[in-house]
């Protein structure tokens, strides 16, 4: 595994529609574990190869197990590796919610999303997959995908009330992603 570099905003890159992922070979296993390993040491919940300069469809998350005493999200502490990915359920109930991003550091902001969603895609393996998600996984999953498009969370944020530098987030209790 290999850590690799973090495109940051405004890379050109990170505005680009990825292209699917044909087949899930040792390539494409190659690069989820490099970030995973990026992911990790930069502690964020989530990545996409877009921010890795791989123009491919490819979304990792995993959510931080809950200190002692936290309510844990549901599914943390596991790890969600997701090929082609697509929203192919949406709740109607919208949510906001506090995100950063890897890419986009020292700013956190406000973004709506849905709370629950189902994506479809493939595994490490290249077996369909399912992955029902509610929550700061939903959020995470949703934000990544994006990533997948082209946009930024900041390009979600109309009102710049609700987009502050991280140093004024007091009570931060989401990663980056
Ligand atoms: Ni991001």
């Amino acid at each position: 595994m290999a850590v690799r570099e973090i495109l940051i905003a405004p890379d050109p890159r990170l505005k680009l529609n990825a292209r699917r992922v044909d087949k899930v070979d040792a390539t494409v296993r190659q690069l989820m574990d490099d970030m995973l390993e990026t992911m990790r040491q930069a502690r964020g919940i989530g990545l996409a190869a877009v921010q890795v300069g791989v123009s491919e469809r490819v979304v990792i998350a995993e959510l931080p197990k809950p200190e002692e005493g936290q309510e844990p999200h549901p599914g943390a502490g596991k790890l969600f590796v997701v090929v082609n990915p697509e929203l192919v359920r949406r709740s109607a109930e919208l949510e906001e919610g506090l995100e950063g991003c890897l890419s986009v550091p020292g700013l956190v902001g406000q973004v709506e999303r849905h709370r629950s969603v189902v994506v479809k895609g493939l595994d490490v393996s290249g077996r369909r997959i399912r992955v029902r998600a509610d929550g700061l996984l939903a959020r995470v999953l949703q934000h990544e995908i994006d990533h997948c498009d082209g946009i930024l969370f900041i390009d979600r944020i109309d009102d710049p009330e609700k987009l502050w530098p991280v140093e004024e987030e007091r009570n931060r209790s989401i990663g980056a992603e």
